[in-house]
């Protein structure tokens, strides 16, 4: 296969994942995407870094078995737990990680305090502390884990009592403290921002970070001279660890858009 034709590939625990690929078809229309969803280990947030790790290695190799050119970790837990040992491991691989957006936050604060709503995984690696510490230039930043939430999405209750209720109990706090900014750190999270917005009200602004990541896609592709050249609308691939039919009707709610998934079998360290 010539290189330029090549899959993007793209991985998550679960569905939070998609919030990325929606944007990078919309900016790459032209690319191939494989969408891979973890579900038989979601949600990534509760587990060591190690375990993330090696799932994340895992799926790599998979992805990089169907000839993807480039890999995005459309997954902060991922990123925090391997995106450092991924780039080694796979030296000759361009990866596109996520981490937490407290670099744009801090730069367009006016209060100066800002939400980070992430998952435990997260906030528990490096790359967090030293996206903090390089970005959050005296800023005051309060991080909630959102226990729970990733579930609620996966099970699509998006406008569900306990969704209200995590988010109610992380940004209430939050408010009370002078937030103007909430930064999404979980990809789970986007499918959720209307719920936020009614609780943040208008004036709260909130990041979701698919757009910069899908613009650094863009970048890193023609930087390595991958950018596909076809002028017709690049093949779409769906597949999850978990249920194949469950995975495709959570793409109908939340891509608006009917895609059939395909069923990927873990054994052991590997993803067949
Ligand atoms: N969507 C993921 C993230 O961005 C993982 C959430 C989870 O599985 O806990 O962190």
């Amino acid at each position: 296969m010539v290189a330029q034709e090549a899959p993007v590939g793209v991985f998550d625990s679960g569905v939070g994942g998609l919030s990325v690929l929606r944007e990078i078809r919309k900016q790459l229309p032209h690319e191939h995407l494989i969408f891979l969803a973890d579900q038989a280990h979601v949600p990534y947030g509760p587990r060591s870094l190690a375990e993330v790790r090696s799932f994340s290695e895992a799926i790599t190799r998979y992805l990089l078995d169907q000839d993807a050119k480039l890999i995005v970790v459309a997954c902060n837990a991922a990123s925090a737990a391997a995106l450092q040992s991924l780039r080694q491991t796979f030296s000759n691989v361009p990866f596109v990680g996520m981490e937490p957006a407290v670099k744009p936050a801090a730069e367009t604060t006016d209060s100066g305090v800002v939400g980070v709503l992430a998952t435990p995984a997260t906030f528990q690696g490096k790359l967090y502390a030293s996206v903090v510490e390089r970005f959050a230039n005296g800023v005051r930043l309060l991080p909630n884990p959102c226990i729970g939430l990733v579930e609620q999405i996966e099970a699509g209750k998006l406008n569900g009592g306990q969704t209200h209720a995590i988010l109610e109990n992380a940004l209430a706090p939050m408010l009370a403290e002078g937030i103007d900014t909430v930064v999404l750190g979980c990809t789970h999270y986007p499918f959720v921002i209307p719920q936020i917005e009614q609780i943040v009200g208008p004036q709260v602004r909130v990041i979701d970070p698919a757009p910069a990541i899908a613009r650094q896609v863009g970048r890193l592709l023609k930087e390595h001279d991958l950018v596909n050249a076809a002028d017709s609308l690049g093949k779409l691939q769906f597949k999850t660890s978990g249920d194949a039919a469950a995975l495709s009707r959570q793409i109908t709610q939340l891509l608006e858009a009917d895609h059939p998934a395909e069923k990927l079998n873990w054994h052991g360290n590997t993803l067949k």
